[in-house]
């Protein structure tokens, strides 16, 4: 992160807040709206400037995060499908180091930004690319960052079904931490599993999400505000919390035993963590002082990860 931090502190140091105002409050309003976009919704430079300014450095956060939980696969290529500025890119390489990379979006100035911001620190072949276009070359992992919001359902399932095509060893798809974004995931999850493809992560189960109905799986990664940032969204606070929603899938199988679904809480010597567990039941588990090893490894317990900790999964620690 403190690379591409630098990076961006870089390229948009003399870029006047006041510019991009509008731009963002746009954004800010069309990705909350969350309906389809009929045209892209970054329509020019100062647009694919904004959201590299308030939107990467989360994006980035979020598919570091998710990345993270999948099981050690070691890839060398990766291809970035809508990966606008290259927030994915980024976040492959601080989690697996230098891979080929390929990154396709349908914005010029968004993939010419991510170039610019990208330079001296990250290769990668960047290419206007829109769903339709010609299917795009295999790559070992493939990701699909915060793009699914944009399409309609017809198209999220294309890009979908793209992106599996293209994957050899695993598919990374993130979108925002809401009910909607769940929802998007959970079709996203079906149509991998009706594929052949195994949940690696969230997930410690094949079956039908435990949490159907009544709540919605989501995580949450902190994020530090650059000046700039704070100054885009007229905030105080040094950072935020970015809250996101993921499926990480692989093609070979790979295992947890259970997943903390909410930030645990700690009473007078009694931890409550919400855990997913393989049975499907999203449900708490509460651990007590007078059981030792298991009461301290539940006390370091985060939102995210694995519980049991030391489970059989292949996820790294
Ligand atoms: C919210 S941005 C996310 C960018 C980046 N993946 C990230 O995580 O920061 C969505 C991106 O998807 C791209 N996109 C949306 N619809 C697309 C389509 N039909 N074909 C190609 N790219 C598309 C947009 O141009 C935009 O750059």
């Amino acid at each position: 992160m403190s690379d591409l931090r630098t990076a961006l502190d870089a390229v948009l140091a003399d870029v006047p807040p006041a510019r991009l105002a509008d731009s963002v409050r746009r954004l800010i309003a069309d990705y909350r709206g969350g309906r389809p976009a009929e045209e892209p919704l970054l329509r020019n430079m100062v647009d694919a400037t904004a959201y590299a300014a308030y939107r990467m450095p989360a994006t980035h956060a979020a598919v570091t995060a998710a990345l993270r939980h999948l099981p050690p696969i070691g890839p060398r290529s990766l291809l970035d499908l809508g990966g606008g500025t290259g927030a994915a890119a980024w976040a492959v390489a601080d989690v697996f180091g230098t891979v080929g990379t390929t990154i396709l979006d349908q914005v010029p100035e968004a993939l010419k930004l991510g170039q610019r911001i990208a330079k001296g620190r990250l290769e990668a072949d960047w290419r206007q690319w829109r769903l339709g276009d010609e299917a795009p070359d295999e790559a070992d992992l493939v990701t699909v960052s915060y793009v699914l919001t944009e399409l309609t359902e017809e198209d999220q399932r294309s890009l979908v079904g793209l992106a599996a095509g293209a994957a050899r060893q695993a598919l990374v798809v993130v979108e925002p931490g809401t009910p909607q974004g769940y929802r998007r995931i959970l079709t996203v999850r079906d149509q991998l599993l009706a594929a052949g493809w195994t949940v690696a992560a969230p997930c410690p189960h094949q079956l039908a999400c435990g949490m159907r109905g009544r709540d919605w799986c989501h995580f949450s990664a902190r994020v530090n505000r650059s000046a700039l940032h704070r100054r885009l969204k007229d905030a105080q606070l040094g950072h935020e919390d970015e809250k996101f929603s993921f499926v990480a899938a692989t093609r070979t199988p790979s295992g947890t035993e259970g997943r903390i679904v909410r930030h645990p809480t700690f009473r007078k010597g009694l931890v409550t963590m919400q855990v997913c567990r393989e049975d499907t039941v999203v449900g708490p588990v509460l651990v007590s002082k007078r059981e030792g090893s298991r009461y301290k490894a539940a006390r370091d317990a985060e939102w995210g990860d694995r519980w049991p900790p030391h489970s059989s999964g292949s996820e790294p620690d």
